[in-house]
């Protein structure tokens, strides 16, 4: 036996859309999008489905026959991998420009050319080294550990989501990291760490960066490829805070920061990027206690072990 489902479009008209579908009432939401997807020929993840009794989306298909449900076409869809790709390539083609002996003169305007054309310092060049291989751990990481549950989202939210990345991360990081003139103690100087300071602080984001590693590992392993279930993660940072994969995130620009003589660029990229996670931490260890129930240890802290 199957029910019949009246389709409309909701907001922009779909060509092809039928105006009503037989489906089998035990088959589910991406079964009925499947068979909108053949006959509209739009794909299957830029089609969303809200019942019309309620406004919800539907999450499965316990309707009535002649329930109307609505079918919205979110428009050209790019994978979650390339946009996490696209990101993290901003900063990656930014930073590298600012060290281009020629270009130097044009990005810092009103500095005198003699010295906006003095080359980067060790420093500089240090911080540049560290921001590179930040990113590239995260390209790599997107390609080949991370599995994600989403599969696409509109084209047109990329430059929305590329925002963080190509200008905080990007132009504002590397501006005022590699300036001719960094300010200290409300000076233009020239800023040198000292050498225990160097090694403190690479020592600091080593640690924080293999531990960041570890923690998607962990996260990798509780997902079979191609599914979207989720676990409960346990083992190394796990027992301190919900997601000490963001905690090791923040120490590693906590590390950057100190290596950049406090400069106030990196600091409100850290705190902006703290702030980001923590909300998402929270969001993470509500959805662990209502997902696992009691198989999941509540923790007391989400991002920063005993504090936060
Ligand atoms: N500097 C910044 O502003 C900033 C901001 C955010 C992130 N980051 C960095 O980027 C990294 C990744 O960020 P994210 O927000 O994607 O981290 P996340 O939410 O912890 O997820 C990382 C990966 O693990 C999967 N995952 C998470 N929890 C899982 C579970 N319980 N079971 C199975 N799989 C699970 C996620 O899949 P789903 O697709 O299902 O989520 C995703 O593929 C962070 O660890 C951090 O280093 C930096």
């Amino acid at each position: 036996m199957s029910v019949t489902i009246n389709l409309k479009s909701r907001g922009r008209l779909i060509k092809r859309l039928p105006t009503s579908v037989d489906v089998n009432p035990k088959s589910t939401p991406s079964e009925l999008a499947s068979q909108i997807s053949s006959k509209t020929g739009l794909s299957i993840h830029r089609l969303r489905l809200t019942k019309a009794s309620d406004g919800k989306v539907l999450e499965d298909l316990n309707i009535s026959s002649n329930e109307t449900v609505y079918v919205k076409d979110l428009g050209p869809q790019i994978g979650w991998r390339t946009v996490f790709v696209i990101e993290y390539l901003g900063p990656l083609l930014i930073h590298p420009l600012f060290f281009i002996p020629k270009l130097r003169t044009y990005i810092y305007p009103h500095i005198q050319a003699s010295t906006a054309s003095i080359p980067p310092t060790l420093n500089q060049q240090l911080l540049l080294y560290l921001v590179l291989m930040h990113f590239l751990k995260r390209e790599l990481e997107t390609l080949f550990v991370h599995k994600f549950s989403s599969a696409t989202m509109p084209w047109r939210n990329l430059p929305k989501n590329s925002t963080h990345y190509w200008i905080l991360s990007g132009l504002n990081l590397a501006w005022f990291l590699y300036h001719p003139l960094v300010i200290t103690e409300g000076k233009y100087t020239f800023y040198t760490p000292s050498s225990t300071a160097i090694l403190t602080f690479i020592v600091l984001w080593v640690f924080a960066q293999v531990s960041n590693f570890s923690t998607h590992l962990t996260l990798s392993n509780l997902r079979r490829a191609g599914t979207t279930t989720r676990g409960i993660p346990r083992g190394y940072g796990f027992n301190w805070v919900t997601c000490p994969n963001y905690f090791f995130e923040v120490l590693c620009w906590l590390a950057v920061w100190a290596l950049s003589g406090f400069n106030w660029a990196v600091g409100l990229f850290t705190l902006v990027s703290a702030g980001q996670m923590y909300l998402w931490a929270l969001k993470k260890e509500k959805r662990y206690r209502k997902e696992f129930g009691d198989k999941y240890k509540k923790k007391r802290a989400v991002l920063i072990p005993a504090l936060l």
